[in-house]
């Protein structure tokens, strides 16, 4: 390995600047040069990058987004446009390219290495939506910064008596609705993964309330509906007032946890290392614990593993 490329690509996740500096970090302690492309596969196609240094990634660990910014590329999914990509990257003398980014940007890195770039992905969302890895650099971070507004949240809506529904990212994963909802005491999480009927969600609203419960919180995944719609049909269900917050991209941005630094400097490095040892077309990740790698493909069909048991518990406490 002489000479290695680096792209951040897709949604930005808190952490990826220090996965990022791992991978330079590592290769230039390796004597390895590395190009970092800019705005992901967009760079590559127009052949924008820098060579890094460690200086380079200097003073970058604690910062969100990513300071080789990121895009999702459109022209990258056009022949045309891949197979520029292959030949910069060729013409480039790029002995490997690391990607940090989710699962539309792995599938891009398997692509590459059936083409004959050697890729190894680093799984870099917030939406915890890799079913491989037990956690995505940038999930946890987004949760605290949710749990944080809906402590806000909860002030408000206990002093109306009132109800919210608070909507967080999540298109086809329910993880940061679970894992907020849970630290939160929601009294009902929609997820895309489990089905709850209209008439359910308001039973078990109506039940709390009869409980005593004067203020309710509903945190709903975007996947699993539109919170203006919800708050609609719960008013029209049970006469239950209500507002609600759309988290957006709130969640995507600020400093990352330390979690999620140390994630992504452990990925970083064990990126480098796999494509020192020839092992390409592998996505790393971190099972129990300990860093795993698994083959792109493999990788990105994996089923999105979520977490009844924990899910389970709401019904259980939000009595
Ligand atoms: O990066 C993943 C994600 O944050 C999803 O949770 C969300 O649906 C999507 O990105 C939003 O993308 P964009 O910022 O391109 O609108």
């Amino acid at each position: 390995m002489r000479r290695i490329g680096v792209i951040t690509s897709g949604g930005d996740a808190p952490g990826m600047n220090a996965a990022l500096r791992s991978v330079v970090r590592t290769a230039c302690g390796k004597g390895i040069e590395v190009y970092a492309f800019y705005r992901g596969y967009q760079g590559i196609i127009d052949n924008d990058y820098k060579v890094f240094t460690a200086r380079d990634v200097g003073n970058i660990i604690q910062l969100g987004g990513t300071v080789i910014l990121t895009s999702r590329c459109k022209d990258f999914m056009t022949k045309a446009g891949f197979n520029k990509a292959v030949k910069n990257l060729k013409d480039d003398q790029i002995d490997g390219l690391i990607v940090i980014g989710g699962n539309g940007s792995f599938k891009g890195a398997y692509e590459l290495n059936l083409a004959g770039i050697p890729t190894v992905g680093i799984p870099g969302t917030i939406d915890n939506d890799l079913g491989y890895t037990d956690r995505t650099i940038g999930f946890d971070t987004a949760v605290d910064t949710v749990v944080s507004l809906m402590n806000n949240v909860r002030d408000t809506v206990t002093a109306h008596e009132r109800l919210t529904v608070v909507e967080v990212m999540g298109r086809y994963c329910g993880d940061i609705a679970l894992l907020t909802g849970i630290a939160c005491g929601a009294d009902v999480i929609l997820v895309p993964e489990v089905k709850m009927t209209p008439k359910e969600m308001c039973e078990k609203l109506l039940k709390s309330r009869s409980n005593g419960k004067k203020a309710s919180i509903v945190v709903l995944a975007e996947g699993a509906g539109k919170a203006e719609d919800i708050v609609k049909t719960i008013k029209d269900m049970t006469g239950i007032d209500g507002r609600y917050l759309v988290v957006g991209h709130i969640q995507r941005g600020g400093s990352p946890s330390t979690i999620d630094r140390v994630l992504a400097t452990r990925l970083g490095n064990f990126a480098v290392e796999l494509l020192c040892k020839n092992k390409f077309g592998y996505a790393v990740g971190e099972k129990n614990g300990k860093l795993i790698s698994v083959k792109l493909d493999d990788a990105v069909n994996e089923p999105n593993k979520f977490d009844k048991d924990l899910y389970s518990l709401i019904d259980r406490l939000s009595i």
